[in-house]
């Protein structure tokens, strides 16, 4: 494990405004469970713009306050709880983004974002480029669900290339949960991913188990990539520096 623990930075973990946590009860129980997988940093992204939210900014706001209390009383260490969005491409996102109601993470320049899971190539491809363009750092969500890219490393590389960071679910990489594990185990071990995230939306539908994925991947995975996907990247990213 990192010195300060693992970064988690993809969680529905704020309860009430999406279709993650249903209340305060349930986030702080999933608090528990992410520090017993060793993990200290937090990023909640809540949904945004995919209809699965239900907040308003303010409500929201509160909320976070209110759990991120709670986060660093968490354990012997405490974690610390960061606010970002998960974001759902749409018309109209750059300008959410610009006026703030759609949050980038910890107010950086990186941004998780998602899309329909059966996109055209080429549509997601123009879509990560206007928001790179924009001055964004997209970090495109659990990139194993779109089928455009499974299994397409070239597109992979062309993604990573246009300055895109990849993220992929921590338990997508284990083969007893998802079918596709080798897939992610390789895009991983050959250098396309810049994040696991855990994507736990209550304790029993994909609860956090970072410790469990790492465990799988250090298996075959070069030291020097497990130490850039647990550590260097997230530091990069809190630092809001390119990576
Ligand atoms: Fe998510």
């Amino acid at each position: 494990m990192p010195e300060k623990g693992y970064v988690d930075i993809h969680a529905h973990i704020i309860p009430g405004v999406d279709d993650g946590s249903k209340n305060m009860d349930e986030s702080v129980k999933m608090l528990e469970m992410a520090y017993n997988q060793g993990i200290r940093t937090i990023y909640a992204t809540p949904h945004y713009g995919s209809g699965k939210e239900r907040y308003d900014s303010d409500y929201l706001t509160e909320q976070y306050e209110l759990l991120k209390e709670k986060a660093a009383g968490v354990g012997d260490a405490g974690i610390e709880l960061l606010l970002g969005n998960e974001i759902y491409y749409r018309h109209g996102t750059l300008e959410e983004l610009k006026s703030g109601q759609a949050l980038t993470m910890n107010n950086t320049k990186y941004v998780l974002v998602e899309f329909n899971v059966d996109i055209r190539y080429k549509e997601l491809y123009s879509a990560l480029q206007k928001l790179v363009l924009a001055g964004y750092r997209p970090i495109l969500a659990h990139i194993e669900r779109y089928f455009c890219l499974q299994k397409k490393f070239e597109l992979l590389y062309a993604v990573k290339n246009l300055g895109v960071c990849m993220q992929i679910n921590a338990s997508s990489v284990i083969p007893k949960l998802n079918s596709e594990a080798s897939f992610c185990r390789k895009a991983i071990r050959e250098g396309y991913i810049s994040f696991l995230g855990s994507d736990c939306h209550r304790t029993e539908w994909r609860p956090p188990c970072m410790e469990d994925a790492v465990k799988v991947l250090t298996k075959k995975t070069p030291e020097m990539i497990i130490d850039r996907i647990l550590y260097k990247n997230t530091v990069k990213l809190y630092n809001n520096e390119f990576i």
